[in-house]
């Protein structure tokens, strides 16, 4: 048998036989069942001999009696076994599984964000959900399915050898020209299907892509071409899935015919004996079953190699992942942190997000406790890199970031975090009720608290508007929130976390002008005390602020009160009459053109 098993053990797969030996004891029975089950499929075999011989050819009435007990206790015993080896051995891969996607969620969810931003989600979410599953089939269905083949073969071939040796060794030469089929056609059909599935996949997401942006397919008219890429797509995958039927069509018929020939030779020759007088008709037959009963176990077998070449990538695919060390080190011994408020300071601060293409460079900046300080700059020119650096969603590529003196990589990451509040540029909601939302992060908020902080964030009129209020649901209400309704909400999670430190990335860039003014004055009293960062979309936002930084080309290239940058007419000039003289209509955004999302 032309079975190619290359298992090499590296140490991940010992890894993961460690997941397995938590579960020996039930496995050891899974085994007992199993040897069960393959002893009973034997005996069937073996007991051929007699019911023929001593029954029907030598009318035995006592045998006549004893035969149908015979066989019932053997079913009996088979059905027992299967059902716990079965069970069994689902059992001890669904709680490998879920122990692999504990150990996953809790990797995953723990790494840097640069992880995240490297890996797609659905790539990520697969592992979790695919790759798991990959495995447990090899564990649960293809080792131990292979064990009772294993187990039955040995039994199998001891019957046909104890029935006839001679006649064994001929059928031992014969057999496997029957068998090697499968494994061919086998192969073959792995490789049309692999290719059927991609090209099923591919199709997946033109849907997803189609259906998600019909509005620009019809705004442009491309029905027509779209209607044609489908068709294209559809043609492909109906190829391939006609190839692989082609070869699951052929096979069956292929392997009865080779079967059917062996068979006959053994008949021939076996009948041979039996008319000779040196065999019995039982002993035949009982040696033909056992024969038909390897059918099974070895087609099985042939198709092992594939499950555990699945296995093992999977298996490769989700340890790289467990393997992964979070680029953001906790520090061995932590320094306490200081009491707010907090004085930031960038100390020749470079940052790049792959080596060799810094974003930023030679950072030098000090923001005072309770300082104020605006952020503006061209789009893409640092400024969400540098603020992302204070809750180390990123370490710095060279100098340090220091929180009142103390260098926030000896800080621990949960104490550093803890006084910082983010708004993010897009608003991020769970699919869970306003209510919890909004007290993310704040669990232990009061009633009263959470719904201080959504006045104050201009939200609380429109969650009364709803009928279950903070209890709504946000999947509930589907596209209905507006991007100002979420931000406001985003906003007011930050005011209830009331960490000294704020950290606003044109957090007031979905809400339309009016809004604006509105939160404005929430923000007002948010950054009233704390050190806060607020990056401006609309220069507006920092009019006020105690200083203004202005950052282009991952430097800062001016800095000072609004008043001073205006009249030294430099970039913030520039930037303040594209903004304000540009401005036609009152649509509440700058150049006329809508925010344009980075997300690709
Ligand atoms: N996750 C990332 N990986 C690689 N490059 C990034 C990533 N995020 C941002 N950049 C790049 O870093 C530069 C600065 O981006 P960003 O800090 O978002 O600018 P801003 O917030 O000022 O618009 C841009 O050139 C951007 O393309
Ligand atoms: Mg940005």
């Amino acid at each position: 048998m032309s079975l190619k098993l290359k298992i090499e053990l590296r140490p991940r797969h010992k890894r993961l036989l460690g997941y397995i030996r938590e579960s020996r004891g039930r496995l050891l029975l899974a085994m007992v069942c199993m040897i069960v089950v393959a002893g009973s499929t034997s005996a069937t075999a073996f007991v051929v001999k007699p019911v023929l011989d001593d029954i029907f050819m030598k009318k035995n009435e006592q045998m006549l009696l004893l035969m149908p007990f015979v066989v019932v206790i053997i079913y009996v015993l088979r059905a027992a076994g299967m059902y716990g080896q079965e069970f069994l051995m689902h059992y001890v891969g669904e709680s490998i599984i879920r122990q692999l996607r504990d150990n996953l969620y809790d990797r995953i969810t723990e790494l840097s964000l640069a992880f995240f931003h490297d890996k797609k989600t659905g790539v990520l979410m697969s592992r979790i959900t695919n790759d798991v599953n990959i495995i447990k089939n090899m564990v649960s269905t293809a080792v131990t399915g292979a064990l009772r083949d294993c187990f039955t073969i040995i039994g199998l071939i001891g019957v046909i050898f104890y029935r006839d040796w001679k006649l064994a060794i001929i059928a031992m030469i014969v057999l496997p020209f029957a068998f090697f089929p499968i494994y061919e056609f086998g192969r073959r059909i792995r490789r049309f299907s692999t290719r059927s599935q991609e090209s099923m996949a591919d199709l997946n997401s033109f849907l997803h892509e189609t259906f998600a942006g019909n509005k620009i397919v019809k705004a442009f008219g491309m029905e027509p071409w779209e209607k044609n890429r489908f068709m294209e797509k559809n043609k492909r995958y109906f190829r391939y899935e006609v190839k692989t039927y082609r070869v699951k069509a052929l096979s069956s018929p292929v392997m009865e015919i080779l079967g059917g020939t062996g068979v006959a030779l053994i008949i021939w020759y076996g009948g041979y004996g039996v008319i000779n007088g040196q065999s019995t008709p039982g002993n035949f037959f009982s040696f033909m079953t056992a024969v038909m009963l390897l059918y099974g176990p070895v087609k099985k077998l042939t198709r092992l190699n594939n499950a555990i070449q699945r296995g093992m990538a999977a298996a490769d695919r989700v340890f790289d992942i467990l393997e992964t060390e979070s680029e953001v080190v906790e520090p061995e011994n932590p320094a306490p942190i200081p009491d707010p408020p907090h004085r930031i300071t960038f100390e020749n601060v470079s940052f790049a997000y792959q080596p060799g293409e810094p974003v930023l460079r030679g950072i030098n900046l000090e923001v005072y406790p309770g300082e104020r300080l605006g952020i503006a700059g061209t789009s893409g020119g640092g400024k969400t890199s540098l603020v992302s650096l204070i809750p180390r969603f990123y370490d710095v590529t060279e100098g340090a970031v220091r929180l009142d003196g103390i260098d926030i990589r000896d800080l621990a990451v949960k104490d550093l975090r803890s006084r910082i509040a983010v708004v993010t540029q897009e608003p991020i909601l769970f699919n869970d009720t306003i209510g919890s939302n909004i007290a993310y992060g704040s669990t232990d908020a009061t009633q009263e608290q959470l719904l201080d902080a959504a006045r104050a964030a201009y939200i609380y009129e429109f969650i009364q508007s709803l009928p279950k209020g903070l209890d709504t649901v946000i999947g509930e209400l589907g596209n209905r929130l507006s991007g100002g309704e979420k931000q406001r909400m985003c906003i007011a999670r930050a005011l209830l976390k009331d960490a000294p430190i704020l950290i606003l990335d044109e957090a007031t860039s979905a809400l339309d002008a009016q809004a604006e003014q509105l939160v404005q004055k929430a923000l007002e009293n948010l950054m009233k005390g704390r050190t806060s960062f607020v990056i401006a979309h609309r220069l507006s936002t920092i009019i006020d602020a105690d200083r203004i930084v202005v950052i282009s080309g991952g430097k800062i290239v001016e800095e000072g009160r609004h008043e001073s940058l205006l009249s030294a007419g430099g970039e913030y000039y520039k930037l303040y009459n594209r903004q304000f003289s540009g401005r036609s209509s009152e649509n509440g955004r700058e150049n006329g053109f809508p925010e344009q999302s980075k997300k690709q």
